[in-house]
């Protein structure tokens, strides 16, 4: 079952983004990896922000999680984590697709350039890496991260969303 979340799901969200994360170490950029990799203060700091998490249930346990967030006049997806035991089964898939059709909006993601297995996923799911230059553009215009997390970052958007609005 997909829902969105409300405050007492907070202690989940945060399990679930620290257990898959582990996934990013020795893989992201040694300054770019901690431990925990989502700290309680940065995950209220995202909800508060406005990032919407919407979880996965499988017999009542909140197994992944992927956060949506409106900017501007884009849908940025957020935050997609499924825990270690319970990936490669298609939740992330369905999150995806579920949270894909709450919005008329563009979508674009941003994640670690080194983890190829997340861009393939969204590749698959019809998602498709954009130019470097057009990469800073849109992190620069949309999402509000360091500038070494631009440079290790990649963007992704959807093909059928490669709109006037995005372009400007
Ligand atoms: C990326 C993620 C959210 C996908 O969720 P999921 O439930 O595992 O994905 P699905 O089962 O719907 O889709 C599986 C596809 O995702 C990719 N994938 C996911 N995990 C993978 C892994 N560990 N190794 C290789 N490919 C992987 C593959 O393309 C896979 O397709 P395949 O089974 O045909 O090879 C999840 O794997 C995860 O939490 N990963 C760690 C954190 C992360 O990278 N998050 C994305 C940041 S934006």
């Amino acid at each position: 079952m997909i829902r969105q979340c409300n405050e007492t799901d907070f202690e989940a969200i945060y399990a679930i983004i620290n257990d898959a994360a582990e996934a990013y170490s020795g893989v992201i950029p040694e300054d770019r990896w901690k431990e925990p990799y989502m700290s309680r203060e940065e995950l209220q700091h995202e909800i508060d922000a406005g990032v919407v998490f919407w979880g996965y249930e499988e017999d009542e346990e909140m197994v992944g999680v992927t956060g949506v967030q409106d900017v501007q006049d884009v849908t940025l997806i957020r935050h997609a984590y499924v825990r270690r035991a319970w990936q490669k089964k298609g939740i992330g898939g369905k999150l995806l697709s579920e949270l894909r059709k709450k919005t008329f909006r563009p979508i674009l993601i941003g994640t670690w350039a080194d983890a190829l297995w997340a861009t393939r996923f969204y590749e698959k799911h019809g998602f498709k890496l954009v130019s470097t230059e057009e990469k800073n553009r849109l992190l620069k215009k949309y999402w509000s991260i360091p500038e070494r997390q631009t440079e290790t970052s990649v963007v992704l958007v959807e093909q059928k969303c490669v709109t006037a609005s995005i372009n400007k």
